[in-house]
């Protein structure tokens, strides 16, 4: 697969933190002592490196993580599961999203986490591989999300869990708490609220494959987080407490954009880098 980009590039990491924060252009040039044209310069794209430093100090995202990403210079390389794993990428509308399957390679049995714009190409793999899809997992409900959920749960005919502050509109659709487990095969997945950008929004811990897994949704993103006009501050305490403190090789399998794995987002993410 044609390598991913970056869900998200530096001004749309600043757009998100003010949208988030509610500090307008006119606020943010005031607290970093800077004019608004030099802000709104480089909202468009012009980066003055001074400007930039200033407007992320403002703004608590990491300095260098924001210049890093303004030139271009991080991509999360991240080794992929041998066995036992697999992305779908489709796009929806005028953006791409993922989905993704996890098997126990010697049960077959599997699960599916989203359903991403079109399920093709997971059904294709599910015949290739012989899976037994129990249970399909939503990490929110958002339309790109679950765009072909029907034709995922008819073809599977496996059931539908999303969590409990965000039930799926889907006859027979279960849902589950936090901190739920679940098992297939030798695989374990554990449920955790990391709501913000929506009200259930649910991280799926995954142990059993040859790392740990973290199916994360929109709650982070490879250098960036999902966003949130009224649930700015929930989302980052979630993120914070509850993913980026999983171990440090964990894979962040995320609803948009790159794999990445928490080390990575620790070091080379603004919003985690401050
Ligand atoms: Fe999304």
């Amino acid at each position: 697969m044609a390598r991913i980009p970056l869900e998200d590039n530096y001004t749309d990491i600043i757009a998100k933190a003010q949208r988030g924060m509610k500090i307008s252009d006119a606020d943010l040039a005031k607290r970093a002592e800077v004019d608004v044209a030099a802000v709104e310069a480089l909202k468009a794209g012009q980066v003055t490196d001074a400007v930039l430093r200033r407007v992320a100090r403002h703004l608590r995202l990491g300095p260098d993580a924001l210049e890093n990403l303004a030139h271009g210079r991080y991509y999360p390389e991240v080794r992929v599961f041998p066995h036992g794993f697999a992305i779908f990428n489709t796009a929806y509308e005028d953006m791409r999203v993922n989905s993704y399957l996890v098997w126990d390679a010697r049960t077959k049995q599997a699960a599916a986490f989203d359903t991403g714009a079109d399920c093709g190409g997971m059904l294709d793999l599910i015949s290739s591989e012989k899976l037994r899809v129990q249970s399909i997992f939503l990490t929110h409900t958002h339309d790109d999300h679950i765009a072909d959920l029907k034709r995922l749960a008819e073809a599977t005919k496996a059931d539908v869990w999303a969590s409990e502050r965000e039930p799926a509109d889907y006859p027979g659709a279960r849902t589950f708490r936090e901190n739920a487990h679940f098992h297939f095969g030798e695989l374990a997945v554990k449920t955790l609220s990391t709501w913000g950008h929506s009200p259930g929004q649910t991280t799926f811990y995954i142990t059993g494959l040859s790392y740990p897994l973290a199916i994360v949704g929109d709650s982070l993103f490879a250098a960036s987080m999902g966003g949130s006009a009224t649930h700015y501050a929930d989302q980052y305490k979630n993120d914070v407490d509850k993913i980026l403190k999983l171990p440090r090789d964990t894979v962040l399998a995320c609803g948009h954009g790159p794999l990445t794995t928490v080390s990575l987002e620790k070091r080379n993410n603004p919003f985690f880098t401050t």
